[in-house]
């Protein structure tokens, strides 16, 4: 019967491995840079290799904070003399072949360490993005720097951090959309539609751009995994794929590139050859939904070594097994027999190991403690129970502690992973005084919750004076760390390293109270201790939300005096009944003020407006009740469906953090209120 089971189980797998790679396209879109090295041939001859979607001239090296802009194509022509206006004709070949061609901004520093670019202020992004319009795109420059050519849009490459990127975006989205509608002045640029597009280095968010990106407005993100040792591909590709997975989740708008050199000699490192990009990278980032192709740095480096000519053709090999032919029927017959040899010799070997394991009497290497093997290997099968570790195994997994994450209230937490390469999070605990029946007893009441908002716990410590916890590691740590920290800045622009954009944290709060109503109704169970601040609610590789921290108050202050509790620091998280028991009893009512001042924070943190000298959450709300129409008219270049999420958000929250627990919503009413429509919904009478 288990072994039926496991069968059925590789079966799926390996026919969900085959699939995609016969449905896989031949061809990948591939985008370039050109413009650096006069070797690297014309742009006109580089668009009619055929081999590329997208031609980046780099760069725009010298713009903003009141310089000249300077176009420098230096292998090419010279663009203070005029000479490469001479290019409009090769633009236009190239379009016409259906390769679109931007121009790149930015670029690395120059000779003596410094950029030449820097914006110092939202108008003088706004001044360059009247530049940019008016001499490469649909405006009417009087000395266009490339004749008449109408470029197809604008690349951000800028790789020196300065403010007002997101300024610069925004504006030029802003053109585009007046290009679009407006009564058409040429016949080449009507209704042409512009891209905005961006090469981040794959560290996410990027130091850089992050804030652009944020905003939602780029078509195309060529992710640089190169010169990138953290997130490069390596032996051990997970580093990449877990970047991958943070960009493609992050910018589900955009198509995302794999951003790689194009020789050995292009990058410090990060080049991968080929024949591996096909056989192990590309399985392992075609399969987002957003997946757009490679880009390549540069086209000097990829005319020597023919890689994307290599890669091209490789692509073709897979799909038709290195065939010649080119009718459909035979390639598909040859991938239909790969596939089916594939899935036959995957089964056998998979039969052959599941049933070697299922004899096998060794001990299992972790888990040693836990109770007899078939009980373990169902374990395996339902991950809701908390897998039981020794100390040793703990150690192991986490390399003796050498990865520390954080501290938190109730012990350090590390990073670690298992065997099966899956990474996780141990929570060493301490100041726990509960006996040990009684911590088993807790943990198998926590790994019991089961909700897709919720942090699972996959496993526990127990042995001597010992207790830890084991979660699975997230990727994009906690909503803290998106600078929902309440620093306070004299500004009153859009929080610029808040990296979130607005359906993105409307989502995450749909998501949190999800999970919060789960765990006040739908575990018959009101004795968990819950604790919702930013800090406790994690992001997964999708940035989906989940609650952490449920239940380890109640482990760590078993049989402890109360009063450790009730003297407990307040933190603008915290209800006023659960300061002082003056105000009422702590009750599920204490969470849902919790979450509203979290909601209130998300949006003060995404757009942060300076409201007095007073920066407490309790004054932010009060200004918002007073202010709530200025405040939402105040959001730039956001449409009136996503100022309804604002509105919504803003609303739901105000209605949380009423002072009378009576008076504030159940999560049940907080999720039907986020669900309906804005206007539906009415102000507390009063706040506080
Ligand atoms: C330009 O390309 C040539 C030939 O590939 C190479 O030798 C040279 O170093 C390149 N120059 C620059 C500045 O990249
Ligand atoms: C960028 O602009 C700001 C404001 O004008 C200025 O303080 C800063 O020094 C500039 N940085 C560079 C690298 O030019
Ligand atoms: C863009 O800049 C122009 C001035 O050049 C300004 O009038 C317009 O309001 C700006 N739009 C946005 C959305 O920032
Ligand atoms: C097919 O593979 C053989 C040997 O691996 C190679 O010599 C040949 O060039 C390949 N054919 C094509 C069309 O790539």
């Amino acid at each position: 019967m288990r072994g039926n089971f496991c069968n059925l189980t590789i079966l799926l797998l390996a026919a969900a491995s085959v699939l995609p790679a016969a449905a896989a396209a031949d061809a990948v879109d591939i985008a370039i840079y050109w413009g650096q090295n006069a070797s690297e041939g014309t742009l006109g001859d580089t668009c009619g290799t055929g081999l590329y979607a997208y031609v980046n001239l780099a760069f725009l090296s010298t713009f903003g904070a009141g310089r000249a802009p300077v176009l420098d194509l230096s292998g090419h022509c010279d663009a203070p003399s005029g000479t490469c206006a001479a290019l409009a004709s090769d633009i236009a070949s190239c379009q016409s072949a259906g390769v679109k061609v931007l121009l790149s901004m930015g670029g690395g520093l120059d000779d003596a360490g410094a950029p030449g670019y820097n914006l110092s202020s939202p108008s003088d992004a706004q001044r360059v993005a009247a530049y940019l319009w008016d001499n490469f795109l649909g405006g009417t420059g009087e000395s266009r720097p490339l004749g008449d050519a109408v470029l197809d849009g604008i690349d951000f490459d800028m790789e020196a951090p300065s403010r007002y990127y997101d300024d610069l975006a925004r504006n030029l989205t802003w053109l585009y959309k007046g290009a679009a509608t407006a009564t058409p002045t040429g016949v080449e640029k009507k209704n042409k539609a512009y891209l905005l597009t961006a090469a981040p280095q794959c560290p996410f968010p990027d130091a850089s751009l992050g804030g652009a990106l944020g905003m939602g407005l780029f078509d195309h993100v060529w992710v640089q995994f190169y010169n990138n040792p953290p997130c490069q591909f390596a032996a051990d590709a997970s580093a990449l794929q877990s970047a991958w997975q943070q960009w493609t989740a992050a910018l589900p708008s955009a198509t995302v590139f794999l951003g790689l050199p194009a020789s050995l000699d292009a990058a410090g490192s990060g080049f991968v050859d080929a024949d591996t990009l096909v056989s192990r990278v590309l399985p392992l980032v075609e399969g987002a939904p957003n997946y757009g192709g490679v880009m390549l740095w540069s086209r000097s480096y990829d005319k020597d070594s023919g890689f994307s000519v290599k890669l091209q053709a490789n692509l073709q090999n897979r799909n038709t097994g290195n065939g010649t032919s080119s009718y459909r029927k035979r390639i598909y017959t040859i991938v239909g027999v790969v596939a089916g040899t594939v899935l036959l010799l995957l089964l056998l070997t998979t039969c052959f190991l599941c049933h070697k394991k299922y004899r096998s009497s060794s001990p299992p290497e972790e888990g040693s403690t836990t109770p007899p093997k078939t009980e373990q290997f169902q374990q395996k099968l339902i991950p809701q129970h908390p897998q039981r570790y020794t100390y040793s195994d703990i150690q192991r997994m986490t390399k003796t502690f050498a990865h520390k994450l954080g501290q938190g209230s109730h012990g350090d937490v590390y990073r670690g992973s298992l065997r099966d390469a899956r990474q996780i999070t141990v929570k060493v605990l301490k100041n726990c005084k509960g006996s040990d029946k009684d911590f088993v007893n807790e943990v198998a009441r926590i790994g019991g919750i089961s909700h897709a908002n919720v942090a699972p716990l996959l496993g526990f410590c127990l042995q001597g004076p010992t207790r830890a916890l084991i979660y699975e590691y997230m990727p994009n740590g906690s909503l803290e760390s998106y600078a929902l920290n309440n620093n306070e800045e004299d500004s009153v622009e859009e929080n610029y390293s808040l990296w979130l954009y607005w359906e993105k944290l409307f989502d995450i709060a749909v998501g949190v109270a999800q999970g919060l109503e789960y765990l006040h109704e739908g575990i018959g169970d009101n004795d968990v201790h819950i604790s919702v601040k930013p800090r406790n609610i994690l992001l997964d590789q999708e940035l989906c939300p989940k609650i952490s921290d449920v239940g380890v108050a109640n482990l760590c202050l078993l049989k402890e005096s109360k009063t450790s509790h009730d003297v407990r620091e307040r933190d603008g998280y915290d209800a006023p009944e659960s300061v002082s028991r003056k105000f009422g009893a702590v009750s599920s009512k204490s969470d849902v003020y919790s979450y509203g001042v979290m909601v209130l924070e998300m949006v003060r943190a995404k757009r942060h407006v300076k409201v007095g000298a007073d920066t407490t959450s309790k004054y932010f709300a009060q200004w918002l009740y007073e202010h709530l129409d200025q405040f939402c008219n105040s959001i730039s270049d956001i449409n009136g469906d996503t100022r309804d999420l604002v509105r919504k958000m803003i609303i739901v929250g105000l209605w949380c953090v009423q002072a009378a627990p009576m008076s504030r919503p159940s999560m049940s009413r907080v999720i039907e209120m986020l669900e309906s429509s804005s206007t539906d919904l009415e102000l507390p009478r009063r706040i506080s």
